[in-house]
């Protein structure tokens, strides 16, 4: 077995979870998805999404790995499944894919940080964003990332990283509120507002096809959920935990963070007419740009903003790289140092074309959050809904007299069929999509 760290205390535990949630999912991903999907919309089906599939799919991935104290792979032959072993190789494959890019957005937010200091975005954060995203630089900060996260996988400076989380993360929603009330108070901030705010239920029924994965996709991709990051974190904790309690905390703080960051980007685009589906990727770096640009001692805060953003990053980055890792280190038994450093030459590897192709990175991230990881979430309910006789039992430890009696039989019945079912549909949605996207590449290569 890999070393195993303890969480030494139960708010250790949530801190890293949160740690590992709280990422470029929050101020990246789902600000531009929203942009993408039309807004308020989609924002009404992520939400129903996270509380109906996210938090109970969590409570999957913490049962399968407080029982089994593994990491996702070992975990099936832990509880005496060993054939169901594939989910956790289907996870270590998500995991190089998802490292691959998020390490060259992430990079985007190594630059930016030191671009705040020069204040070299401030004047067109639109066409500034435009010349750094993809070339060979954005290939250099890709590099720096994934340096920054094999140093800290490979010599364990992890708790470096827990004790700035602590600070950091607190620290950017004092930021955030500040920023919001800032750009409330723009002229066309009102329109942004309803942009976000008011779902259109007409839209909804049109085009709900199209929202589910979108919307699935992000709640999994936020959570960390799918992939076996949440089973390895949660190998490390105690019995009497209350796991439903831990992960209402989890969800609850990783929720409120990316509603923080829409409610700055939004009124934010809008006030400077910029509409929102335009800058795809880049919303979080054009609308914060906008929005810093324009507040006083700019440099100061946009430095703050990114550099938090990086270790928001950096904690979720690490515990993509660490699922990996363990893996490379029991399968083909090789030390830690050698085995971190290999895995991140790989990934390094991989993220090249998405460092260079704008839709390449959108082609990776559509894979992976709308095929990669409803597949291996719904595998993961599949297992412990139908197979892992003990999910009941060990989601049962730690829970509070009040709900010991029904929650447990609730939450099962709702994975064995509601959760189920809807991994089943958006994956039949998705893999139309993922379909057509690849076609589109292909026409554009030819
Ligand atoms: N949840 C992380 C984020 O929002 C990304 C992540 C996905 C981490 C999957 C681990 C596993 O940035």
């Amino acid at each position: 077995m890999s070393e195993r760290e303890q969480w030494g205390t139960r708010i250790g535990f949530i801190l890293a979870a949160v740690g590992s949630a709280v990422g470029l999912g929050n101020v990246w991903r789902f600000p531009f998805q929203v942009g993408e999907q039309g807004g308020a919309t989609f924002l009404l089906m992520y939400v129903a999404i996270i509380l109906i599939i996210g938090l109970p799919a969590m409570l999957v991935e913490f049962t399968i790995g407080r029982r089994s104290q593994r990491n996702p792979i070992d975990a099936f032959e832990k509880l005496g499944h060993r054939e169901w072993s594939f989910v956790g190789i289907l996870a270590v494959i998500t995991g190089f894919i998802i490292l691959a890019y998020y390490s060259v957005v992430a990079g985007w937010t190594i630059r930016y940080t030191g671009a705040s200091i020069t204040g070299a975005y401030f004047d067109d954060p639109a066409g500034y964003f435009g010349e750094v995203s993809f070339g060979i630089e954005a290939l250099g900060f890709h590099a720096v990332f994934m340096v920054i996260a094999v140093g800290i996988v490979a010599f364990g400076i992890k708790r470096g990283i827990e004790a700035c989380t602590k600070i950091l993360v607190p620290a950017i929603i004092v930021l955030l509120l500040g920023l919001i009330v800032f750009g409330l108070t723009l002229e066309g901030a009102g329109e942004g507002l309803t942009y976000y705010l008011t779902p259109e239920f007409d839209a909804l029924r049109d085009n709900w096809m199209e929202l589910l994965p979108s919307a699935a996709g992000q709640a999994l991709f936020t959570l960390s959920l799918g992939m076996g990051a949440m089973i390895t974190y949660s190998s490390y904790i105690a019995d009497d935990d209350n796991l439903v309690v831990d992960s209402g905390w989890i969800v609850g703080f990783n929720t409120a963070i990316a509603l923080m960051a829409g409610l700055v980007i939004f009124p934010v685009l809008f006030s400077v007419g910029v509409d929102p589906a335009d800058p795809g990727p880049g919303a979080l770096f054009v609308g914060f740009g906008e929005a810093i640009a324009e507040a006083p001692a700019s440099e100061l805060i946009g430095a703050f903003f990114f550099g938090t953003v990086v270790i928001a990053a950096v904690s979720s980055g690490i515990s993509i790289l660490e699922v990996i890792v363990s893996f490379v280190i029991d399968h083909f038994e090789v030390d830690r140092i050698p085995a971190t450093i290999g895995v991140g030459v790989i990934v390094f590897i991989v993220g090249i074309p998405t460092a260079f192709d704008g839709s390449i990175l959108d082609l990776y991230d559509g894979v992976v959050a709308e095929v990669l990881l409803p597949l291996g979430m719904g595998l993961l309910v599949l297992f412990a809904g139908w197979f892992f006789t003990d999910a009941k039992d060990e989601l049962l430890k730690g829970l509070g007299p009040a709900t010991r009696d029904w929650l447990p039989t609730v939450w099962l019945w709702h994975i064995r069929t509601v959760i189920l079912a809807v991994a089943v549909l958006v994956l039949i949605l998705s893999s139309g999509g993922a379909y057509e996207t690849l076609m589109e590449i292909l026409e554009a290569t030819e």
